[in-house]
């Protein structure tokens, strides 16, 4: 069993979309350990995005992250790191594959609904960035 962190973003959010991204996260055989709906601060989106600061995208990032509600998740599955990445689809859904989360809701390539941790290491930091352990189930 693997675990992977899950962001549900504000542009997915502000449509409602939470549900339906939730629905294909289960049917992909993965499970909801942990879940919060947050609203990011500037600082704490820059901190969780820290990897990009020197990146021309990270100021507009970071506004879009803090400027409504996100869903943050911790997934629980076989290769859950890979699994989601997969069901995600590609950073800029122009290159998302069918099927994906980001080819079928994202707006463009900053506006595109999701996250998943890229790595097993990266899952962990992540996972203890926004939860501590009693928000995690068995
Ligand atoms: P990245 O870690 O490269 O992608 P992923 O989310 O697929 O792991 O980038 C982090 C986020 O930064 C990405 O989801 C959206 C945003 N971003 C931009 O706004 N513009 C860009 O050119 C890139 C590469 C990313």
């Amino acid at each position: 069993m693997e675990r992977t962190f899950s962001i549900i973003k504000p542009d997915a959010v502000a449509r409602n979309l939470q549900g339906e991204i939730m629905a294909m996260i289960q049917s992909a055989g993965l499970r909801v350990v942990g879940m919060k709906m947050i609203q990011l601060t500037k600082s704490q989106a820059e901190g969780f995005y820290a990897v990009h600061s020197e990146r021309p995208f990270f100021g507009s990032l970071v506004e879009y992250m803090c400027s409504g509600p996100c869903v943050v998740m911790c997934l629980e599955g076989d290769n859950a790191v890979q699994k989601y990445r997969d069901l995600m689809g590609a950073t800029n859904k122009d290159n998302a594959a069918e099927g994906t989360i980001r080819k079928k809701y994202a707006l463009d390539i900053e506006k595109n609904s999701c996250h998943g941790s890229d790595g097993q290491d990266t899952a962990a930091v992540e996972i203890a960035y926004f939860f501590n352990a009693l928000e995690l189930v068995g």
